[in-house]
């Protein structure tokens, strides 16, 4: 018998109130926060799925690792430990502790980046392309036509389109592509997989070409589960397996720990090549800290390692898919426009069909994200025109593709009541649809205006 309930694989040992505000409470919490759920309090949120990064449980197993950190500046044993775990899991040799995912990109993308150069990846996360952007070179995104429209159902996704790569890859000229990065899965996109068949072409192209072959690898357990029962002829393989072979293909990773580690800080750069490698490391000892720490605790390296392991349990996995599908589906049943199949980390709502009636320089995503918080303390995050809009020379808004606002689901946290709770709110915000204001911003900083803008209703 297979029961239908997603069973939380996990008993809670350690709870953490959440203060349950009032509308009234909230609308003033609103006013105080400009209208920007970055600027609110996190005990004035009720449930919080501004990001996936950091906000993991951790085990108890984790937290026993916790209290064996070995803190020692050189040569810890919680670094030999993680230092193995990422070296098992990637197969690269030369592995680079840091303090999160953007600091690994800096280390690796300052070096190879510069006037000049160009990354090509199916979609660059934004700090990706700060990282790329910042040392003068072009990050250009290849995403499939399919990941533009937020309506569409297809099988798997989040894979550069290969004509487009290889036309780039002429427009250019190979000695000019710094890298190519495949994000798994792909966060800006929808939070899409990459398929097994993609990675593998990507990989011979890049090969053909002497092209450096970078996996953006955060959510790549997730990404396995997607492959082992989406893509034929990988559904015998472990979790983990897949995601080896994955790593296998490339010349080298970047992972954020923040995410598919299962830890609140943490990440590394893991490398094949030993002159890349030195070169690295320098930049890590002068901005990070000595190689057998980077930015982390022991402590910190301890959690990672084991949350490497446990982040593969077929257990847990199904239950992180399944209950993130559960919240997609029960939106869809609504009639909430997303994106279909939904992504492993979060559900996409498409604002700008919900809201049609919204201008899109009024932020229909912006609205969105303020309404869930108001009617039920919803923490989310736009990814629309607030976070990628940029300005014409006359000032006037062009708008991003899309206008989506993005629910993020912490990993270990909610249950099914909270989530059960989160669909509900989404039934009163459509009964709240018609006559909806729209937002105006009225203090932007230059660069990243999307966690500190500050806005007024229209
Ligand atoms: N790459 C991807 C695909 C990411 O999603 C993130 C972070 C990073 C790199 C950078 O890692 O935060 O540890 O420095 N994504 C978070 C999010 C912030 O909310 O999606 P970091």
């Amino acid at each position: 018998m297979i029961f239908k309930t997603i069973l939380e694989p996990f008993r809670i040992k350690t709870v953490e109130r959440i203060r349950l505000t009032t509308q009234e409470e909230r609308e003033t919490f609103l006013q105080e926060a400009h209208y920007n759920p970055f600027l609110l309090h996190s005990d004035q949120v009720i449930i919080d799925l501004l990001t996936d990064s950091g906000t993991s449980a951790m085990s108890s197993e984790q937290w026993a690792g916790i209290m064996r950190g070995d803190e020692s500046y050189a040569g810890a044993s919680s670094w030999l430990r993680m230092e193995k775990a990422v070296q098992e899991l990637t197969g690269c040799p030369y592995i680079l502790p840091t303090h999160q995912g953007r600091a690994a990109e800096h280390l690796l993308y300052s070096r190879i980046g510069g006037a000049g150069k160009v990354f090509i990846s199916n979609t660059h996360f934004d700090t990706t392309r700060a990282n790329i952007e910042f040392t003068g070179a072009t990050a250009v995104d290849i995403p499939i036509a399919e990941n533009r429209d937020p309506a569409l159902f297809t099988p798997i996704q989040g894979k550069p389109g290969h004509g487009a790569l290889k036309e780039k890859i002429a427009l250019y000229g190979a000695e000019n592509i710094a890298a190519v990065i495949l994000t798994v899965t792909n966060n800006s996109g929808g939070g899409q997989p990459v398929s097994m068949e993609n990675a593998r072409h990507t990989a011979e192209i890049c090969r053909q070409h002497k092209i450096l072959f970078i996996l953006d690898a955060c959510r790549i357990a997730e990404n396995a589960w997607f492959i082992r029962h989406r893509e034929p002829g990988l559904e015998h393989k472990t979790y983990r397996k897949i995601a080896q072979e994955m790593f296998a293909l490339a010349d080298g990773c970047i992972m954020s720990a923040k995410k598919d580690a299962l830890v609140n800080m943490g990440g590394f750069l893991a490398l094949r090549d030993l002159d890349l490698a030195v070169l690295c490391r320098t930049v890590l000892i002068v901005t990070e800290g000595f190689s057998t720490y980077g930015g982390l605790s022991g402590r910190d390296m301890e959690a990672i390692a084991i949350g490497l392991e446990e982040v593969f349990e077929p257990d847990y996995l199904n239950y992180r898919i399944k209950s993130t599908a559960y919240l997609a589906d029960k939106l869809h049943a609504l009639g909430i426009p997303i994106m279909r199949p939904a992504g492993g980390h979060a559900v996409y709502v498409d604002a700008r069909a919900f809201y049609p009636d919204i201008p899109l320089d009024q932020y229909p995503g912006q609205v969105m994200a303020c309404e869930l918080y108001r009617l039920g303390g919803i923490r989310c995050c736009e990814i629309g025109s607030v976070m990628f809009g940029k300005y014409d020379a006359g000032g006037q808004l062009i708008p991003a593709t899309m206008d989506l606002v993005r629910l993020a689901i912490p990993r270990r946290v909610y249950t099914q009541s909270h989530i059960d709770y989160v669909a509900e709110v989404f039934g009163e915000l459509t009964k709240h649809r018609s006559n909806k204001k729209g937002l105006k911003i009225v203090y932007e900083p230059p660069f990243l205006r999307h966690f500190t803008a500050r806005f007024e209703l229209v």
